[in-house]
């Protein structure tokens, strides 16, 4: 069996080129951690619908959709045409447009939880200030997050997400008023709330993204929610993925509500955006006018091209268009896992919705902890399938778009079964 290492160098190699360039100009060759993986990463021309276009001319079936932010696909037209008619006109100035409240006005309508929603560039902002919006409302400091719980990269969330304790460049003193608590564990929530009695919130995903896509159980969400509503604490969703799950996002279909949610990924149109709201009371803290409020600024926020996008993401993204998605992809994952059976490999999928997340692992995956994701087999999976055509993130992570369908899906897990089959050997002698 050829080792997928040298099949994908001998088929990759202006992505190569194009990575020893950029090397001499950035710092590993890229500007996104994420995206890297060994031995260099895939350079992209064009997207398209479903279909990558590589440097190298290959077609990649794209499931992996810049990490859930294209879920209409690349390109779709209807975007496309508002975010071109709109930058067209001016592509931003220091005043307010018509173009923000309009999509404030989609996400409030669709999220009963979201009274009043602010704006800004990344899913990393949204969290950002969400905390902030809770430290303010309840003169605490101190947050509760997930460990292994990745919410960006600002300094508060980056506590217990690859370690324990702040991760590298994160002040120690921010390591002290930022404290973790396992997923899915209403037992130990309910510790940690005693043990921390001056929360500003606890941040959580509805589906934790870091572990590979693992759903949070209802009775966590409640017990959240009761917890921080018991001790006067905010309860922050991070939907910067979810929000896709629902019309009203996962909150929706879980049936538990937030007092703010961070959102981001598509909310945007596929430009950089994120989004935070909630309870009026607690956003008013960015009313200029508020005494003692939080400051919320940013040379790009609500930039008309970015919410004319936006808003014809939304649009598009009705309660029949998510009802097909979440369908796609509960067949996605049931049929991934057939497919791992018939090849006699243990594997879990997890996901819900539109999500998915292949482990190679036995054990049921709850967590960050119990999460095979980023495993060195995981990442040997990820190149076969690459190899062949179908991109998804070498963690195992994947994701279902509108222009999906049956045929896809065929493809997906075709692909899945063979590149599980020619590393099966390779597996059992792990
Ligand atoms: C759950 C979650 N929160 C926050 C973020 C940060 O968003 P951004 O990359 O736009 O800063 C991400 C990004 O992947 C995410 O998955």
């Amino acid at each position: 069996m050829t080792d997928p290492t040298d099949r994908y160098e001998r088929s990759t190699p202006q992505s190569r080129e194009l990575f020893e360039e950029a090397r001499d100009y950035l710092p590993g060759g890229d500007t996104r951690e994420v995206t890297f993986h060994a031995p260099y990463p895939t350079f992209v021309e064009e997207a398209s619908g479903t279909t990558l276009t590589t440097a190298d001319g290959e077609e990649l079936l794209d499931f992996l959709n810049n990490y859930t932010a294209a879920v209409l696909g690349h390109a779709p037209e209807a975007v496309v045409e508002a975010v071109t008619e709109r930058f067209a006109r001016g592509s931003g100035f220091a005043a307010p447009t018509r173009e923000a409240t309009e999509l404030a006005r989609r996400i409030v309508e669709r999220t009963p939880s979201i009274d009043h929603v602010r704006f800004a560039n990344s899913g990393t902002e949204a969290t950002m200030n969400a905390i902030r919006a809770a430290m303010v409302h309840t003169g605490n400091d101190d947050v509760l997050k997930v460990h292994g719980g990745y919410h960006g990269t600002h300094d508060t969330v980056m506590v217990g997400v690859d370690g324990d304790g702040p991760e590298a460049g994160v002040p120690r003193e921010v390591g002290e008023r930022v404290h973790t608590t396992p997923f899915n564990d209403p037992d130990a929530l309910a510790a940690a709330f005693e043990r921390h009695p001056d929360l500003a919130c606890f941040v959580v995903e509805p589906v934790m993204g870091h572990a590979g896509m693992v759903p949070a159980t209802t009775e966590y969400l409640e017990a959240a929610r009761d917890l921080t509503e018991d001790t006067d604490t905010l309860l922050v969703f991070d939907e910067v993925m979810t929000y896709r799950l629902g019309v009203g996002g996962a909150q929706e279909r879980y049936g538990v509500t937030p007092d703010l949610t961070a959102l981001g990924k598509f909310i945007g149109g596929g430009l950089p955006a994120g989004a935070f709201g909630g309870r009026a009371d607690v956003m008013s803290v960015f009313d200029p006018s508020a005494e003692d409020g939080a400051i919320h600024s940013g040379t790009f926020n609500g930039n008309p091209a970015t919410m004319a996008g936006g808003a014809a993401t939304l649009d598009a993204l009705d309660a029949d268009a998510i009802a097909r998605l979440n369908d796609l992809g509960a067949v996605a994952r049931e049929r991934l896992a057939d497919a791992a059976e018939s090849v006699g490999v243990p594997v879990q999928v997890t996901g819900d919705g539109s999500f998915f997340n292949v482990h190679l692992t036995d054990s049921p995956v709850t967590d960050h902890a119990s999460s095979a994701a980023g495993d060195p087999a995981t990442e040997r999976l990820f190149l076969e399938m690459r190899n062949r055509g179908v991109f998804l993130a070498p963690r195992g992570m994947g994701n279902v778009t509108t222009p999906m369908g049956e045929a896809e899906l065929d493809r997906l897990v075709g692909t899945f079964e063979e590149a599980l089959g020619d590393l099966s050997p390779e597996i059992a002698a792990d």
